[in-house]
């Protein structure tokens, strides 16, 4: 389906120096990948991270932006400034940022406007609580938060949107979705997006799973006809184990 794309959401982990470290030892594991490959860092480590990633085909993703392009918005960072300074991803709408921080489906529309606007590619997360999952409501969830989401975006700025489906039940829990699971959600985002744009712009969309990710069960989550790659936290931040999902994404 969509290319390939391996990310790693770092969260709030890794200082300036730690973030160098951490990617001069990816490096090396990665350099034969297949598959595109973005690290998602805080803040404060992106420019450490855009230096440490030269020469090598590694992507920066910040993990989130604000939706004005300057202002007073104490402690908010705009896609402007994330493009001005070479960044070529961010992570939107992450189930972190909306249960903690009030992110709602119309603010993440609003962001992702605004990425699209700097010129920068979308990694725009999606997912349902447990609570809606045992309602049987996970398709009208995930259905709702990327149409809303997708809203006034055109079929020529889609191909700037990697969607990630975060069951948020999976997240750091160590409690993955059966393959089964991950490839049914991922199949649904997928109609849904046929039913926005057309089958054929559905078919280049690149449509992560993410949700306890790891060496041990990437190989049978991406194997998946539509998963096309994963957004990984924990495991992103060990090296050798995020290389080993890199590796299994073809
Ligand atoms: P874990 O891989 O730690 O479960 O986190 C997934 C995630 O939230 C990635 O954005």
């Amino acid at each position: 389906m969509g290319k390939y794309v391996i990310a790693g959401n770092w969260k709030m982990n890794k200082t300036p120096a730690e973030t160098t470290a951490l990617i001069e030892e990816i490096k090396p594991l990665v350099k034969d990948a297949t598959c595109d490959v973005i690290v998602g860092v805080p803040f404060v480590d992106l420019a450490a991270a855009l230096e440490a990633v030269k020469g090598s085909k590694i992507g920066v993703a910040a993990q989130n932006c604000h939706w004005e392009k300057s202002g007073a918005y104490t402690g908010e960072i705009s896609a402007e400034m994330l493009k001005a300074m070479g960044v070529g991803y961010v992570i939107l709408g992450h189930s972190e940022r909306r249960t903690y921080f009030g992110d709602t489906d119309v603010t993440v529309q609003k962001r992702v406007r605004a990425a699209l606007d700097a010129g920068l590619t979308v990694i725009l997360c999606v997912g349902e609580y447990l609570e809606q999952r045992e309602q049987g409501i996970t398709g009208e969830v995930v259905a709702m938060q990327t149409k809303i989401a997708l809203g006034g975006v055109s079929k020529e700025e889609l191909s700037r949107i990697i969607i990630a489906y975060e069951p948020v039940w999976a997240i750091g829990t160590g409690r993955t979705a059966t393959a089964e699971q991950a490839n049914e959600v991922c199949a649904l985002i997928r109609k849904t997006i046929t039913g926005l744009y057309s089958c054929q712009t559905a078919k280049k969309v690149t449509i992560q799973y993410g949700g306890s990710m790891n060496a041990a069960n990437a190989a049978e989550l991406l194997a998946q006809s539509d998963v096309d790659g994963g957004l990984i936290g924990g495991a992103s931040l060990k090296a050798p184990d995020f290389a080993t999902i890199v590796a299994a994404a073809k």
